[in-house]
């Protein structure tokens, strides 16, 4: 546990070599400025003043950016800010509290640990400690979850089942978007539901360290939701932007995945969080993945003469294989999907 970056990060005074990222993938010094241009969709508005508009709003967000971030979603606000708490808790707890879940073996359904999955092999480390576990079907997996703070399995429980029914909701507005048939995201590409909570502690240099590098993300979708301190940045027409923290709002963003299946209509966006030297920043990804031996392909639907699939057929566990070769995690995974024109 002596790995992890609560144990230790608070009683340095300088950055770690062996966490200073090259000149070219670091934040640096210049602030990327907060943008309060990206699109923000309020859910309960949208839908009850007319469908079609909802679904063309997202469907406009998905191929434009990638990403968007919903409000009035319909999950109570107190569930929400009470799943942060208790996120943030675990956190702060004494390392004893926190070791039933440490563990540095990848293939485990529920774990605690620092930076990445091959902490081992990695040349610079990550700047976050994570959280992360299976959450559906929640039976098989809660008992595998933190045991403290004591109300962590009733609360996190609680909002696992409502992300699962609002990423239904959303991934069901995005099929009706693209044309797909009812229920095209079914069982087989929204079986697997992952929590992840990212703690960046306070970073005595954050210039020169990532909480994540530019990366996108190798599922379906993630329903992100960020505490009120700055950190998540969209890499977007050759330029960082910042994300604007909103209380209780989710930052929706596509995986690779929408990208295959969309056939690249829509887009997964490059992202990555930074960290500040002040303030402990907590994030809570909630990941919609498909089964390992799920196929992934362009709908069929999408598919014509003047529309050739760019992808080929692979089953999602190839993918993740490919994506976890690729250090740098971004576009570089989807390369050996593509149909060569
Ligand atoms: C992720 C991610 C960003 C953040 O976990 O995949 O992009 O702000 N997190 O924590
Ligand atoms: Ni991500």
């Amino acid at each position: 546990m002596d790995k992890l970056l609560s144990s230790w990060s608070s009683t340095v005074e300088s950055l770690p070599e062996n966490y200073v990222f090259p000149v070219d993938s670091r934040s640096g010094d210049a602030t990327v400025p907060i943008c309060n241009t990206l699109p923000v969709i309020d859910l309960t508005t949208t839908l009850s003043h007319d469908r079609q508009d909802a679904v063309q709003q997202i469907l406009e967000a998905c191929q434009d950016f990638g990403f968007f971030q919903v409000i009035n979603h319909g999950i109570d606000d107190d569930l929400v800010s009470d799943t942060m708490r208790v996120v943030k808790e675990f956190f702060d707890m004494p390392n004893e509290d926190k070791a039933g879940v440490y563990s540095e073996d990848s293939s485990k359904k529920c774990r605690l640990y620092t930076s990445t999955y091959d902490y081992e092999n990695e040349e610079i480390h990550l700047w976050r400690d994570n959280l992360r576990h299976h959450c559906h079907p929640i039976d098989d997996f809660i008992h595998l979850w933190p045991e403290k703070p004591a109300r962590y399995r009733d609360v996190v429980g609680k909002y696992s089942l409502e992300m699962g029914k609002l990423s239904s909701r959303i991934l069901e507005i995005i099929c009706e978007g693209l044309g797909l048939g009812h229920g095209y995201f079914g069982i087989g590409v929204t079986r697997a539901q992952l929590f992840s909570a990212n703690h960046y502690p306070p970073c005595p240099s954050p210039s020169l360290a990532l909480g994540l590098p530019k990366h996108c993300d190798a599922n379906l979708i993630t329903f992100l939701l960020q505490d009120e301190i700055y950190g998540l940045q969209v890499y977007r027409n050759g330029e960082w932007v910042g994300v604007e923290p909103i209380p209780n709002a989710f930052v929706v963003i596509l995986g690779h995945q929408a990208q295959v299946i969309s056939n690249g209509k829509l887009t997964s966006p490059e992202h990555r969080a930074i960290t500040n030297s002040t303030d402990n920043r907590t994030s809570i990804v909630y990941s919609i993945n498909p089964m390992p031996d799920s196929l992934i392909e362009p709908a069929k639907v999408l598919i014509n003469d003047s529309n050739p699939p760019v992808y080929r057929a692979f089953q999602f566990k190839e993918f993740l294989k490919a994506y976890e070769v690729k250090k740098d995690y971004n576009e570089g995974a989807l390369v050996e999907f593509k149909i060569k024109a």
